[in-house]
């Protein structure tokens, strides 16, 4: 099984972000940018002209995840300065299907991300305009929240819905089942066994002093 890791540099030293990234760079699939509004979450972090300077200087593809209120008036700054995939949440969006495909048109992959209480049903006619559906394990806004062992059903539900629809061939493009939040050496392998590929984690890579070998180890617990 293909899968990706995306370090999240919420948790990494903002004064070294560069450096910080450079240490995951061999290891990891992606770089996780939490872009917070302090409306959306309780909680204020980097925007568009620190992504700016990420994308020269970043080797991994930049996974933008919007904590915004307006992620219809902003995700498509981030895909034209360069991110990888943009992913805006369900409870902000007014018009996803335009926002998701703003985004695809500016040459980054689309995400959609729905809140631990958010019911994946409303939302599935929209997976067709995604590339990564990214189910959030923890209230969104902070690092090293305890992971809700309650969202990995609605994991499972989303898992089965995607494996049915490349089933009957109604998908050109992989469709990246995401989880974020609370992701760690123990918990990553019930999130993978409960279908997720892709694989968002903080303080589990940058708390300790080798965030490189941090990474490694997630991987292990997935492919073992
Ligand atoms: C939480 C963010 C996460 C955060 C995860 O709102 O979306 O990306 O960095 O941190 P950990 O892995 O420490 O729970
Ligand atoms: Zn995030």
């Amino acid at each position: 099984m293909s899968i990706r890791i995306s370090p999240s540099i919420l948790a990494a030293d903002f004064t070294r972000l560069a450096e910080e990234a450079d240490a995951v760079a061999e290891d990891a699939d992606l770089l996780h940018v939490d872009v917070m509004d302090n409306h959306f979450v309780p909680n204020l972090t980097v925007g568009l002209p620190v992504v700016e300077s990420l994308v020269k200087k970043v080797r991994l593809p930049l996974d933008i995840h919007l904590g915004v209120t307006d992620p219809d008036r902003h995700a498509p700054d981030y895909a034209e300065a360069g991110a990888g995939s943009v992913t805006i949440h369900a409870e902000a969006t007014h018009s996803p299907v335009r926002t998701l495909r703003a985004i695809r048109a500016a040459g980054a992959q689309a995400g959609l991300a729905l809140n631990p209480a958010t019911p994946l049903q409303p939302y599935e006619g929209l997976l067709a305009e995604a590339d990564t559906l990214l189910i959030m394990t923890v209230e969104p806004g902070f690092g090293s929240q305890k992971f809700l062992d309650f969202t990995l059903e609605k994991v499972r539900q989303a898992r089965a819905l995607i494996d049915q629809i490349s089933r009957f061939g109604g998908r050109d493009v992989p469709l990246w089942l995401q989880v974020d939040g609370g992701v760690n050496e123990s918990t990553i392998a019930r999130c993978a066994e409960a279908g997720a590929d892709s694989f968002v984690a903080g303080s589990a890579v940058y708390a300790g002093t080798d965030p490189g070998a941090a990474v490694r180890a997630l991987r292990r617990r997935v492919d073992a």
